[in-house]
């Protein structure tokens, strides 16, 4: 059951930055952890990758609340407590927060600091009536929350831009499984989830013209230069997305273009010429699926609701009382 206190963890420190960047370097084949891609500037980047004309994975969750907003408000009822886990710039959640009959408690879960406050800031001057309680943690890692002083009649939690995409299906299953916890007896959850369609348009969406995701995936190593005296050279390094059709996901890589040595503090990484480092999935499911692998993780299911191609799904599921 939620144990609610009132203690905020810090989020992604310094320490297990270095920690995640070296672990991750030292694996084979070699990986980046993708939280970290969310610095202020990742997270400036990111905001202009939504608004891409390739990128539809935000446009479309968006189109679909617009839509059918209160069809879910209806599923989800009046004077909930919503936790919205890595809600960023809270566009979405302001459109949920539009729709939901005097919804009580908002409570806010985000790794970027700064989105955070500003989110936080801005909703309480929209809806001054919402206890809004912001908490600063990667939510990744066990955390608890904070106690409200509004009463609500159940807790749904929020999880929009198919994040539950960049996890491995056993991770995703396992995450989804805390949510079960975190929602509690009676609780929910409405969650984003990016569908399987053409390669050509999934490859595009992580490959834009303007080198946007580029930019934004060359972050890691801009990041880890300046806060870890890396000397990554980003002239050396090539952005590639590719999608496996075979596991459904998107692979999203950054490529040494030749042999090179990095330096981070006293350690030293050789890379071979078109070695490559994942960054990132981004798994694309189909809505049978991921209802399945939602059930196992102990969800009921609902409802889902799309656009008119089936490129994304917003999903409602319920935790049985
Ligand atoms: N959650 C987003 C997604 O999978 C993140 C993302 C979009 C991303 N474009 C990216 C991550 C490029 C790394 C590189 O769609």
């Amino acid at each position: 059951m939620n144990n609610k206190i009132t203690s905020v963890v810090a989020g992604a420190t310094k320490e297990n930055f270095r920690e995640e960047v070296l672990a991750g370097l030292s694996q084979s084949p070699r990986q980046l952890p993708y939280k970290f891609f969310y610095d202020e500037l990742g997270a400036q980047l990111f905001q202009q990758i939504c608004d891409l004309p390739e990128y539809y994975v935000t446009r479309t969750e968006i189109e679909i609340l617009r839509l059918h907003g209160a069809d879910m408000a209806k599923a989800i009822g009046p004077q909930i407590e919503l936790i919205g886990l890595g809600t960023g710039a809270g566009t979405k959640t302001r459109i949920l927060l539009e729709e939901l009959h005097d919804p009580a408690v908002y409570v806010p879960i985000d790794i970027s600091k700064e989105q955070l406050e500003k989110s936080s800031a801005r909703f309480r001057e929209m809806f001054p009536a919402l206890q809004v309680l912001p908490v600063w943690v990667d939510y990744l890692e066990p955390f608890e929350l904070p106690l409200p002083r509004r009463l609500s009649s159940r807790t749904v939690i929020y999880f929009p831009g198919s994040t539950i995409g960049n996890f491995e299906p056993e991770t995703a299953s396992e995450f989804l499984a805390r949510l079960v916890d975190l929602a509690g007896d009676g609780g929910g959850l409405l969650i984003g989830v990016d569908l399987q369609k053409d390669r050509d348009v999934l490859e595009r969406a992580y490959n834009d013209a303007a080198g946007v995701t580029a930019q934004f995936n060359k972050n890691l190593l801009v990041r880890a230069n300046r806060e870890l005296g890396a000397d990554f050279d980003l002239n050396r390094w090539q952005h590639h997305a590719i999608y496996n059709s075979t596991e459904g996901r998107i692979e999203i890589y950054l490529i040494s273009d030749n042999e090179q040595t990095v330096h981070i503090g006293a350690r030293e990484f050789q890379f071979r010429a078109g070695e490559e480092i994942l960054t990132e999935y981004s798994y694309k499911h189909t809505i049978a699926g991921f209802i399945d692998l939602a059930r196992q993780a102990g969800f009921h299911f609902e409802q889902v609701w799309t656009d008119g191609a089936r490129w994304f799904g917003v999903f409602y599921f319920t935790v049985a009382n």
